[in-house]
């Protein structure tokens, strides 16, 4: 059979544009069409396009030394010297500074906290109200980040930063500076530069009273891994403008990611009524039952919120397809690879029970956080996060879906459930369930 032509290809783009309402349709039919390896035809932006587990093993572990992180778009213009935007030696540092207060091994310190922010947004909840989980979940994970690597309790500054806090992230989301990299971008100073005060006061203030990071021990019994992570940053004699960069990167990739995991879990059991009862009923049996993992793995391989990972290209790589030159933009799909139809059996179809008896794919075919040394740092936060947020919130409310089947995947800094995740709450035992 003859190779589908440009011009058919663009026309089924196009039409799963519109189907989808999201790029990635247009993704998925180049996939399907042209392989593992293509360029976007877009005016101005033909980035190269690998997935598959061959192509993510080379860019995340065996050729890496050919990439470089740091590139030259928004993302790089908020985030600066952030540890997610830099390469080589200083990357290291910043790395290293701080692995400590995300290691596994400091997880459990940080168990009662996230409980207690899970029970702080929620105690606002009226029983029969409707709530946008995809707001719920920010505000959960935006207290739980700040806690627990800056030690500063955000509730009563929610005003202040949430609005900013939103602006920054729809800054580094895809929009048309991709194409036309000067476009004018009106709107977006005030916001940032609140953010910026706000940070630089944490840091200024954490300066003058020194390391503090035990105070969350008074209110609860829980071990807080000390010092936290702003501690490490300043004992390491690190400057304000490159903490406050350390600190935004990790506000951000810290908790849009786990708003969009726990987002998009809401999205997926509304749409599943049976394994959303199958997973209350086993809650009330265990504290951890193998269904909140798989039904978690489930949801970050279906719609993982970092869907893409972004490359430049400084020396030519050679795919079994063909050769990315240096100078190129590349990114890695992480949504392509875990849909691939050849990897994954039914792959667009929510099945936890896929993950029941350990994982038969191939390394690299499932990397929710990427992988080799540059994998994400909060993995093992992110998912103790996720599994006890969710457990809580299952074991102390009924939530009814409102908008399931209209909830589709938006591309912004990370892929979320728009327009939002709609559900009445009805806190259990209140005998109106
Ligand atoms: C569900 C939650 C999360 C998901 C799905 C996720 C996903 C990812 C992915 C895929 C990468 C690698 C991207 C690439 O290869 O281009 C990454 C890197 C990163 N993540 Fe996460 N992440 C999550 C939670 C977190 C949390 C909680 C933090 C911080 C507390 C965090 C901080 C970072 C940082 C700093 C990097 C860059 C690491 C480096 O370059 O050395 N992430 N994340």
């Amino acid at each position: 059979m003859a190779p589908p032509t440009d011009s058919r290809i663009g026309i089924a783009a196009l039409k799963a544009l519109l189907a989808e309402r999201s790029p990635l349709g247009p993704l998925k039919v180049m996939a399907e069409q042209v392989g593992r390896f293509f360029q976007i035809p877009l005016p101005g932006f033909k980035p190269y396009v690998v997935f598959g587990p061959e192509a993510n093993r080379k860019v995340l572990v065996s050729e890496r030394e050919k990439l470089l992180w740091r590139n030259h778009d928004p993302v790089t213009d908020l985030l600066r010297r952030g540890v997610l935007v830099t390469d080589g030696q200083e990357h290291d540092q910043y790395r290293k500074l701080m692995e400590p207060s995300l290691h596994p091994s400091q997880l459990d310190g940080y168990t009662q906290m996230m409980l207690e922010k899970s029970g702080q947004v929620t105690a606002a909840w009226q029983d029969g109200q409707i709530v946008d989980m995809l707001v719920e979940s920010r505000k959960i994970a935006l207290l739980i980040i700040m806690q627990a690597l800056f030690s500063v309790d955000v509730w009563d500054d929610m005003s202040r930063i949430w609005t900013p806090i939103l602006k920054a992230i729809e800054y580094i989301s895809p929009g048309s500076w991709i194409i036309w990299r000067k476009i004018p971008r009106p709107g977006y100073k005030k916001h940032l530069r609140i953010l910026d005060e706000y940070l630089h006061e944490i840091i200024s203030n954490r300066r003058q009273t020194g390391d503090i990071t035990r105070h969350y021990n008074q209110f609860t019994d829980s071990q807080l891994p000390n010092p936290d992570l702003l501690q490490h940053l300043i004992d390491a004699g690190l400057d304000d403008n490159t903490i406050r960069d350390q600190m935004l990167t990790m506000l951000i990739a810290g908790h849009d990611t786990s708003t969009a995991l726990l987002a998009w879990t809401f999205a997926l059991l509304g749409q599943h009524p049976e394994i959303h009862k199958q997973l209350v009923a086993d809650l009330e049996q265990d504290e951890r039952p193998p269904l909140l993992d798989q039904v978690i793995k489930e949801a970050l391989r279906l719609y993982p919120p970092i869907h893409i990972g972004n490359r430049m290209v400084a020396e030519d790589m050679e795919f079994e397809e063909g050769t990315v030159p240096s100078g190129s933009r590349m990114f890695y799909s992480i949504y392509l690879t875990q849909r691939d139809p050849s990897i994954w059996e039914n792959a667009d179809q929510f099945c936890p029970a896929r993950f029941e008896r350990g994982r038969k794919t191939p390394s690299f075919s499932y990397i929710p956080f990427g992988g080799g040394p540059r994998a994400c740092i909060g993995a093992a936060f992110g998912q103790a996060e996720a599994r006890l947020v969710l457990a809580y919130l299952l074991k102390n409310f009924a939530f009814t879906p409102l908008n399931a089947e209209k909830i589709h995947p938006h591309m912004g800094a990370t892929l979320e459930p728009w327009p939002g995740v709609m559900m009445r709450v009805m806190r259990r035992g209140s005998g109106v369930e």
